[in-house]
C-alpha cells in the first residue's frame, strides 16, 4: 500500500469584471492585435475595488468544498499559493480560514509567484503522504490588477485576477503509476535569473508593495526550455511518457510558450487545456482555475493522467504528475 494525495473536489472563482484588450488600447501605445497574436490573450478578470485575494481565494474554497460535497470540518488545513496577499501579514492562508469559520486545523501561504501552485501541491502532498494531514485545501489566488504599471504596456495588458482551489485526500494506492492522485513531482529555481521577472518594492526595501517588471522576451525563451526540462524529469520519475498523458494543463502566461512546450513534447494541442485567452496571466492561480475549467466542461475525466507546469519569478519552476 502507498499513500497518495488524491484529488477530492476542485472549484474556482473570477471577479465579475471582465476586461477585453481594447480596455488597453485607450491607456498604452498597444492594441488587440499585438496583444492576441503575442500572447493569445482576448480577455482578463479584474478584482472590484475593495475585492481581496482572501475574498477571491475563499470563494474558490468553498466551490471546491461544495465540488467534494465537505465542509470545512472535513479539512485539517489550507495552503495558499499567492504573491499578491490582502496585507505583509497574516497569511491569505488564515484569512480564508476565518472565512469559512475554521477554527482547527493550520493555514499557511506559499510564495513562488507563477509557480506558487506546484509548490502547494508538492507541500500539500508532502504532509498528506507523511500523515501529517488528511484532508488539505490548495488554493491559488491573485489580484495581480494590484501590483500592475498602467504605463507599462510590456506587462499591463498580460496579467489577470482569480483563484482555483484543489481539495486533497489521502487514498491508500497500490504504489502504481495507476493509482490516483499525485504521482510525482519535480521542483527548481535558481536565483540568480531574478532580474526577469521581479516587482520593484517590498517591505524591507522600499516599504512600498511595488509593480511587476519583466525582461519578456529572454524570460520567454527560458520557459519553453525550462518546462520542457522539467515536464521530461517528473514524466522520468513516474516512468512514464508524453504519449502516456491524457492533459497538460499548464501555467497559462502566453499561448506561444503553451504551444513551443507541447511541441517539445510531442503533445498536440488538443489535450492541453487552454485558458490563457479568457484570463490572461493569473501568476498562482492559472493552474488550479485552468483545472476547474476542464473539469467543469467535462473534458478532464477520472483516472486521467494530468501534467503541470509552470514558471515565474525567482526564476521557480516544476512540474507534478496527477491521475484525477
Ligand atoms: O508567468 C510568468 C512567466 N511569464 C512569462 O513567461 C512571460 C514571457 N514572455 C512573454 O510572454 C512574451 O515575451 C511577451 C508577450 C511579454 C512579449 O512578446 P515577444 O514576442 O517576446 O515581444 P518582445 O518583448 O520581443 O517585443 C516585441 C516588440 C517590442 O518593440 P520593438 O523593440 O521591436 O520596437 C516591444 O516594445 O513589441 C513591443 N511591445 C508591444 N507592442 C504593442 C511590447 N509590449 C507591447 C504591447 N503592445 N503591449
Amino acid at each position: 500500500m502507498t499513500r497518495r494525495a488524491v484529488p477530492l473536489g476542485i472549484g474556482h472563482y473570477l471577479p465579475e469584471r471582465v476586461v477585453p484588450n481594447s480596455h488597453f488600447e485607450g491607456l498604452v501605445d498597444t492594441t488587440d492585435e499585438w496583444i492576441r497574436t503575442r500572447s493569445g490573450i482576448e480577455r482578463r478578470h479584474f478584482a472590484a475595488e475593495g475585492q481581496t485575494t482572501s475574498d477571491l481565494a475563499s470563494r474558490a474554497a468553498r466551490a471546491a468544498l461544495e465540488n467534494a460535497g465537505l465542509t470545512p470540518d472535513d479539512i485539517d488545513g489550507i495552503i495558499v499559493a499567492t504573491s499578491t496577499p490582502d496585507l505583509t501579514f497574516p497569511s491569505v492562508g488564515t484569512m480564508v480560514q476565518a472565512n469559512l469559520g475554521m477554527t482547527h486545523g493550520f493555514a499557511f501561504d506559499v510564495q513562488a509567484v507563477c509557480a506558487g501552485f506546484i509548490f502547494a501541491l508538492c507541500t500539500a502532498d508532502a504532509m498528506i503522504v507523511s500523515g501529517q494531514a488528511n484532508r488539505l485545501l490548495v488554493i491559488g489566488a491573485e489580484t495581480f490588477s494590484r501590483i500592475m504599471d498602467w504605463t507599462d504596456r510590456s506587462t499591463c495588458v498580460l496579467f489577470g485576477d482569480g483563484a482555483g482551489a484543489l481539495l486533497l485526500g489521502a487514498e491508500d494506492g497500490a504504489g502504481t503509476t495507476k493509482d490516483r492522485g499525485i504521482l510525482a513531482s519535480d521542483l527548481n529555481s535558481d536565483g540568480r535569473y531574478r532580474e526577469m521577472l521581479y516587482v520593484d518594492g517590498g517591505v524591507s526595501s522600499t516599504g512600498t508593495s511595488g509593480k511587476v517588471r519583466m525582461q519578456g522576451n529572454p524570460l520567454f525563451r527560458q520557459a519553453v526550455d525550462k518546462l520542457t526540462q522539467t515536464a521530461d524529469a517528473v514524466l522520468d520519475k513516474t516512468g512514464l511518457t508524453a504519449a502516456d498523458v491524457d492533459w497538460i494543463v499548464p501555467h497559462q502566461a502566453n499561448i506561444r510558450i503553451i504551444q513551443g512546450t507541447a511541441r517539445k513534447m510531442g503533445v498536440s494541442m488538443d489535450r492541453v487545456i487552454q485558458t490563457v485567452q479568457d484570463h490572461g496571466n493569473t501568476s498562482a492561480a492559472s493552474i488550479p482555475l485552468a483545472l476547474s475549467v476542464g473539469v467543469a466542461d467535462g473534458r478532464i475525466k477520472r483516472g486521467d493522467l494530468i501534467l503541470s507546469e509552470a514558471i515565474g519569478g525567482g526564476l521557480a519552476w516544476g512540474a507534478v504528475a496527477l491521475r484525477w
